[in-house]
């Protein structure tokens, strides 16, 4: 069925404070124009990251009832890994209560210094982790060297130009560190 409006209730409101062009530009200038020293109260429309932006449903709210907070062996663990499995069809299922502690993990294990993550752009904490390692985060539109035109982001119909690109790209950068 074709859905005309959004197909449930928000139950919760926030106020956002609203503010003055005049003040916005003030609030930036005392940050230094750095958009982690800005405070949160004072922005009106949030892009830095979609982190903390989306509601809740009444499913998941009723569901931290049903959390079983044991220290070891939870069943709520259980019941996670078992639909994280059958979505994802992993073996190894850790789980983690932020991104950038699944990044610090997951670089931990794939990377080392002198590698190179290829990637069209890196979340910001994604390249704090890898260079935290002393591995290169690459960000040279790796991609477009595939034909892609750069308008559309990498699909997964594209993964084998990706998969070609990447190997052409970590190639070139073999080259380069070998000949200086
Ligand atoms: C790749 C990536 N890493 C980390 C984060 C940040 O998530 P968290 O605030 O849970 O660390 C995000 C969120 O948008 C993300 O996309």
């Amino acid at each position: 069925m074709k859905t005309i409006i959004e197909p449930f209730k928000v139950k919760v409101v926030e106020p956002i404070k609203m503010t003055t062009r005049n003040e916005r530009e003030g609030y930036l200038k005392d940050a230094a124009y750095n958009l982690f020293l800005l405070k949160a109260e004072n922005v009106i429309i949030d892009l830095l990251t979609d982190s903390g932006t989306g509601a809740m449903s009444a499913e998941q709210w009723s569901a931290l009832m049903r959390g079983d907070e044991s220290y070891a062996g939870s069943k709520s663990f259980y019941r996670f890994e078992a639909v994280v499995r059958d979505i994802f069809g992993f073996e190894q299922v850790i789980p983690t209560h932020q991104g950038r502690a699944a990044e610090r993990i997951l670089f931990s294990v794939m990377c080392r210094k002198g590698s190179i993550v290829p990637n069209n752009t890196h979340f910001d904490t994604t390249r704090a982790n890898i260079e935290y390692l002393g591995a290169e985060a690459d960000e040279q539109f790796w991609w477009r060297t595939a034909g892609l035109d750069g308008e559309h982001p990498a699909s997964e119909s594209d993964l084998l130009s990706l998969q070609v690109a990447a190997l052409f790209r970590c190639l070139s950068i073999c080259r380069e560190r070998l000949l200086h």
